[in-house]
């Protein structure tokens, strides 16, 4: 039996906060703990637990900024429930379309369940206070807040984007769009626009990326015909883009090693290419490598990638010897070009990850290389647009190997451009000897 609509929506507030408290106390990211919160929802408010935690975590130094504003004093840590429940409810007065009356009458319900009944009355207030001042306190937001992202993150971007960084800011506050991968094995990208059309769902091309369709409106996958059947995948087009360059860097095909593969959605699409006589796919994440074997499954190509647990710094202990002739590099990065997909980043990285990260890939590409064969390409790959991990981690790494030629120019994709998520490619080629 279905719950009654008041209780329900105050559970739904509820369920919100723990999720709030638990990604501030780093207890996890939103890609785990989301689905565990979403089971003690009713199935039609999962969508929106899901907005609304997104749309807080995209927003949370802006409403931080805000609430701040409106409290006399700040709370005391044993209060933090009482704190990110304000936020809750500025968000939705500010962000959504939630009626003003319900976003404060329905915020303000959830006291009971915290059972601190002193709370009522300034929860109350603040709420109210926000919508007389809202445009006062929105003017005396610090950058930081205004934009929405840690002071240390920020910093980084100004810094390696001088021009461009509000633009980034801002992408990084939408929402991604849905883009789909046409499977080409199973029929061309035309006829499944075609497809799409005759259940009213629009799409667009993209010329340089020939598999993708981007989807005018998000639909659930379950909606999208033929997506049990293997037909279609769900994959930025920034993300489509590595088996396109692979393929025009290295046309020979041949051996493929994808030595970050998890969750596999470039090795889905190597293999969906038909290009090479082998996919060795290898992540030292099991949990993680399990998406790859239901997503090979899924598009039947099971037989035709050799998926290895294993940790791609330490070659000796997976690789049987014979080079490869193209490698792809998707590697452990900082996630900044596609934190509108994942906006916990901007509460669960830290400056200092950053460091470790820029010396895992150096540690990658030098435990790699020796791995491709001569004429061989290595196609490195980040989700980041920080210059550390991208443009000077290539550079550093053509210094310490000079036989290793640069072929064209890096790819650095921003954020929003062309709908696209943002990410960066680096195509290295070995001498042939
Ligand atoms: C950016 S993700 C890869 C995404 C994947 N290529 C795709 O398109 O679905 C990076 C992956 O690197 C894996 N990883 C990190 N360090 C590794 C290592 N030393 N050896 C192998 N895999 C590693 C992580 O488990 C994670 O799955």
């Amino acid at each position: 039996m279905s719950k009654p609509v008041a209780e329900s929506a105050t559970n739904l507030r509820y369920q919100a906060l723990q999720l709030m408290l638990q990604l501030q106390k780093h207890s996890g990211s939103l890609t785990r703990l989301l689905p565990e919160a979403q089971e003690r929802v009713a199935a039609s408010e999962q969508a929106q637990l899901q907005a609304w935690i997104f749309g807080w975590c995209r927003w949370s130094h802006e409403l931080e900024g805000l609430v701040g504003q409106l409290l006399q004093k700040p709370l005391k840590q044993k209060d933090q429930d009482v704190y990110l429940l304000m936020q809750l409810g500025v968000f939705q007065l500010k962000h959504t379309p939630t009626a003003d009356h319900a976003a404060v009458d329905e915020t303000v319900k959830v006291i009971k369940r915290l059972k601190k009944p002193w709370a009522r009355g300034v929860v109350n207030a603040v709420l109210r206070n926000y919508q007389r001042q809202s445009q006062q306190l929105h003017e005396s937001l610090s950058e930081t807040q205004q934009y929405s992202h840690p002071t240390w993150l920020l910093e980084i971007i100004k810094t390696d984007w001088p021009e461009q960084w509000q633009a980034v800011c801002l992408a990084n506050n939408e929402q991604g769009p849905m883009w789909l991968r046409v499977n080409c094995l199973h029929g061309s990208l035309d006829s499944y626009q075609d497809r799409l059309r005759e259940q009213s769902m629009e799409s667009s091309v993209l010329s340089e990326i020939p598999d993708a369709l981007l989807l005018e409106k998000p639909v659930p996958v379950t909606a999208l015909p033929g997506f049990e059947q293997g037909d279609i995948s769900i994959q930025d087009g920034a993300a489509q883009m590595a088996s396109q360059l692979l393929a025009k860097y290295q046309p020979e095909g041949g051996r493929l090693l994808d030595a970050c593969a998890a969750p596999g959605g470039k090795t889905a699409h190597a293999a969906e290419s038909g290009r090479y006589t082998q996919i060795v796919a290898i992540d030292r994440d099991e949990f993680r490598l399990n998406s790859v074997h239901s997503t090979l499954q899924r598009l039947n190509l099971e037989a035709n990638v050799n998926v290895v647990l294993g940790d791609a710094a330490t070659p000796t202990s997976w690789w049987d010897g014979q080079p490869f002739n193209a490698i792809l590099l998707d590697a452990p990065c900082s996630g900044t070009g596609v934190i509108r997909r994942h906006p916990d980043i901007k509460l669960l990285r830290r400056a200092s990850d950053i460091e470790n990260l820029v010396a895992l890939q150096a540690q990658l590409l030098d435990a790699l290389w020796p791995t491709l064969a001569p004429g061989g390409v290595l196609l490195y790959a980040t989700c980041s647009i920080f210059k550390d991990e991208n443009e000077r981690q290539i550079g550093h790494f053509l210094q310490r190997n000079p036989q290793a030629s640069l072929l064209d120019q890096v790819l650095q994709i921003l954020p929003g451009d062309r709908g696209m998520d943002g990410f960066f490619y680096a195509a290295m080629a070995k001498p042939h000897v």
